[in-house]
C-alpha cells in the first residue's frame, strides 16, 4: 500500500483501535496511579522492563496516543509530551546540557526562550551565543570547544526570520553538536525539521497543533536516545508532564491541523501581498513573499509559508491606531488559534522598555504581528483596510 498522506495521517495519527476497544476518540485516561497484579509484575513496569504504565506523572495512554500522533507527523523516532511550550524546551535543553557547555541560538526568537538561555548563563555557568541566524554561517562561526547545542527558531518569532535547516543541521552534524529546532510557527504540515537532518524538535502545542486558543502544551520529538532521556530524567526530576484532559485535545486539534493549515496558509499569503503594497506599511516579513531575504530557503524546506505574517507601519501611533481599530482580528498575545489574533509589541508586550531596549530586543516602535486565521481572506482584509485607513 502506498504510504498514507499528511492529510490521512492527521485524521488517524496516535489512534489504535484495538487497544481502545474500537473507540474512534482516544479514551481520556485520568488515573494517577496504575495498579499491578502482583510484585513482581509491578518491579517488570518500574523497571520499564515490561510495557505498562504505574504513575499519572511519568505517562498513561492519553499521552502516549499524542506522543505516537507527533511522532508519526514529524517522522520522528521517539517523543515525549509536556504542560506547556516552555517544558518542552527547557526539558530539551536541560537533557542536552550541563554546566561549562555553550549553546548557539539565533539573535532573534521567542523572548522567553532568549530569557531561558540568558538564565542558564547567570545561574548555571552554560553561556548562549546569540548570531543572526538567517546565515548558517554564524552557527559554525561561534562553535567553542564545550558547544553543545545548536537552537534553531524558522520561522522566528516574531520577525518571522527564516534559517537553512539543513545547512546548520549539518555544520552540527559535523561538529558533534546536537541540533535543536522549534517548528511552533511551520507544525509539520509545512516544514519537517527531522528530515532535513535536526536532531530533536520542539512545539508549543498551545498554538497550531491545539489551534483553538483553549490549551497550553508542549512537545519534543525526534533522536531516541534524547527524548527517553528526558523521560527518564528531566520530567521525573523536574515535572511539566501533560494532563490528559489537555493531551486529548491537542489530538482533537491535531485531526484538522491540513485543513487548518492550508486556509492559514493561503490567507497570510493574500494578506501578505495586500500589506506589502499598502502605503501605510514600511516593510512586510513573509517568507512567501519573493522580496523576502530568505524566500529561496523557505521554498526550500517549507510546503506552505505559514499563518504568521510581521510588518511594520512607522510607529507607536500608527501601530495603535491599527490595533484598535480593527473589528475581525483580536487584539492579544498568543497565535496559531483559528481566528486572527494581532499584537502590537510597542504597546503591548513590550510598553515598559524604553524605545532603545525594544530596539535591543529586535522590536521597532511600529512592529505587528499578525497571526492570520481561518476566517474569510476578504473579510481580514476589509478589516486591516479601513483600520490601515485611520491611519494618518
Ligand atoms: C515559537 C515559540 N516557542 C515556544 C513557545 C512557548 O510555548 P508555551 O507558551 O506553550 O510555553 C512559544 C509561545 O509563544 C512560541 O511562540
Amino acid at each position: 500500500m502506498q504510504e498514507k498522506s499528511f492529510n490521512t495521517l492527521t485524521v488517524h495519527a496516535g489512534e489504535d483501535l484495538t487497544e481502545n476497544f474500537g473507540a474512534v476518540s482516544v479514551p481520556i485516561y485520568t488515573a494517577s496511579v496504575f495498579a499491578f497484579s502482583d510484585a513482581d509484575e509491578g518491579a517488570a513496569i518500574h523497571n520499564y522492563q515490561k510495557p505498562g504504565y504505574f504513575y499519572g506523572k511519568l505517562g498513561n495512554p492519553t499521552q502516549d496516543a499524542l506522543e505516537k500522533a507527533i511522532a508519526e507527523l514529524e517522522n520522528g523516532e521517539s517523543a515525549l509530551a509536556f504542560a506547556s511550550g516552555m517544558a518542552a524546551v527547557s526539558a530539551a535543553v536541560l537533557t542536552v546540557v550541563k554546566s561549562g557547555d555553550h549553546i548557539v541560538a539565533p539573535d532573534s526568537m521567542y523572548s522567553t526562550t532568549t530569557f531561558f538561555f540568558k538564565h542558564l548563563a547567570e545561574n548555571f555557568d552554560i553561556e548562549t551565543s546569540f548570531v543572526d541566524a538567517t546565515d548558517a554561517k554564524n552557527y559554525a562561526d561561534a562553535i567553542r570547544p564545550h558547544t553543545k547545542i545548536f537552537w534553531i527558531e524558522t520561522p522566528s518569532n516574531p520577525l518571522v526570520k527564516i534559517t537553512d535547516i539543513s545547512a546548520v543541521a549539518k555544520i552540527a552534524r559535523e561538529n558533534s553538536i546536537t541540533s535543536i529546532a522549534d517548528n511552533t510557527f511551520a507544525t509539520p504540515f509545512n516544514q519537517r525539521p527531522l528530515e532535513l537532518g535536526v536532531d530533536l524538535i520542539i512545539h508549543s502545542a498551545t498554538k497550531y497543533l491545539g489551534g483553538h486558543s483553549d490549551l497550553t502544551a508542549g512537545l519534543l520529538v525526534g533522536r531516541k536516545d534524547i527524548v527517553e532521556k528526558a523521560r527518564l530524567e528531566t520530567t521525573k526530576l523536574y515535572g511539566g508532564n501533560i494532563a490528559s484532559q489537555v493531551a486529548w485535545l491537542v489530538l482533537r486539534g491535531i485531526k484538522t491541523l491540513a485543513l487548518r493549515m492550508e486556509r492559514h496558509n493561503s490567507n497570510a499569503s493574500v494578506i501578505a501581498n495586500m500589506l506589502s503594497k499598502h502605503s501605510k506599511v514600511k516593510a512586510v516579513s513573509y517568507p512567501g513573499l519573493t522580496v523576502n531575504q530568505n524566500h529561496e530557503i523557505a521554498r526550500k524546506q517549507m510546503k506552505g509559508f505559514g499563518g504568521m505574517i510581521a510588518f511594520d507601519i512607522g510607529g507607536i501611533e500608527a501601530g495603535k491606531t491599527l490595533v484598535n481599530n480593527l473589528k475581525v482580528c483580536m487584539l492579544a498575545t498568543s497565535l496559531g488559534g483559528v481566528e486572527t489574533i494581532i499584537q502590537h509589541s510597542a504597546s503591548m508586550t513590550h510598553a515598559a522598555l524604553s524605545p532603545e531596549e525594544r530596539l535591543t530586543a529586535g522590536i521597532t516602535d511600529g512592529l505587528i504581528r499578525l497571526s492570520v486565521g481561518i476566517e474569510d481572506a476578504q473579510d481580514l482584509i476589509a478589516d486591516l483596510q479601513q483600520a490601515l485607513d485611520k491611519i494618518r
